[in-house]
């Protein structure tokens, strides 16, 4: 396992290379603290599972409604707010170390997911807004254009990357559909589609699709994205394509992925892990390294890739963009 680093060492450039041996053996260590682990249920099993799909980086991404982003979009200019000096997670470690329970509780999500289809890709925008729309993934992106971001990503499991996103400031989609003053918070959902998402049917009590939720205020802070890239390309399934949420000063959940429904409501929703263990998966789960899971501390994190261990920061380090938005009084 990694050394222990007592300064927040993501800040340094310097990394190591892991071989994918050393790396599998982190992964079954990871696993055990996984929330397939945590409600009890094993792992999927990884044999007899489609084979991989690169991601399509070359090709160009059209919607029915004939929106089209061509590759050469990618990669987008990056904002220089968010141009830390860190090292970037391995890529094919971060496309192969997921969490996306709709395909399997495992880790190796890129292998179930040749099925999944990720054009059209229709949103509904709606809930209390002045001006609801239907809109293709794509079609926002033509709205919004894109930027890129370097952030980091910690998952409740303890493990952590640092990743380049591609997307938009969630705030610009806010802005477009006008909320009605009774909007104070917004619900996100998955895609439903079990016929393309082997793990739906693996786990049936889960209260499927996938949903989340965020503050307004959550919603609207600067750091709230909407991504429909990584690592300079468009996003591989595995990653949550077409689009998703990254939040990056919360828990790593309620960066809901492949969004089909964003709805503007004026009380507090209910999530999906909230559903399902309330006192694990609170709504508003900012990373905090002082108030431990309750079977696992939250002191500590692992990068995915050189297994370096490093302390947890608080809002995962985002303090200066979010800590006002829990001052109390
Ligand atoms: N979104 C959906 N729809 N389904 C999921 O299972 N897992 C979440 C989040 N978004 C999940 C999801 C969790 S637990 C994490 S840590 C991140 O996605 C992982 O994102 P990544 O696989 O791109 O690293």
């Amino acid at each position: 396992m990694g050394n222990i680093i007592i300064h927040p060492a993501w800040q340094i450039a310097e990394r190591f290379v892991t071989s994918e041996a050393v790396f599998l053996n982190r992964r079954s260590f990871l696993r055990q603290m996984s929330f397939a682990g945590a409600a009890g249920l094993a792992a999927m099993p990884l044999a007899g599972c489609a084979k991989a799909e690169p991601p399509d980086a070359d090709s160009r991404t059209s919607s029915a409604a004939g929106a089209v982003v061509p590759a050469q979009a990618y990669p987008a200019s990056r904002n220089q707010e968010f141009n830390p000096n860190w090292t970037f997670t391995n890529e094919k470690i971060a496309g192969r170390y997921n969490n996306f329970y709709e395909f399997t509780l495992s880790k190796d999500v890129y292998r179930y997911v040749n099925k999944f289809a990720t054009t059209p890709w229709p949103i509904q925008i709606g809930g209390l807004v002045e001006k609801p729309m239907t809109v293709d993934a794509m079609e926002l992106v033509g709205m919004f254009g894109l930027e890129e971001r370097i952030y980091r990503l910690r998952c409740v499991e303890a493990w952590a990357m640092i990743v380049p996103w591609t997307g938009f400031q969630f705030s610009k989609l806010v802005g477009k559909v006008s909320p009605k003053p009774e909007a104070k918070f917004i619900r996100f959902e998955t895609f439903n589609r079990p016929d393309q998402a082997p793990g739906m049917a693996q786990v049936p009590d889960y209260p499927w699709p996938y949903f989340e939720g965020l503050r307004l205020d959550e919603a609207m802070n600067p750091l709230t994205l909407m991504v429909t890239g990584i690592y300079g390309k468009p996003l591989p399934k595995q990653h949550g394509a077409p689009i998703r949420m990254v939040v990056p000063w919360k828990y790593g959940y309620k960066s809901i992925k492949s969004v089909v429904k964003i709805e503007f409501i004026a009380k507090q929703p209910k999530t999906f892990w909230e559903t399902l263990q309330p006192d694990e998966y609170p709504f508003e789960s900012n990373v905090n390294p002082n108030v431990p899971h309750p079977r696992w501390s939250q002191a500590t994190e692992r990068m995915i890739d050189t297994g370096d261990r490093f302390k947890t920061e608080l809002y995962n380090g985002y303090g200066k963009y979010v800590a006002r938005l829990y001052a109390k009084g």
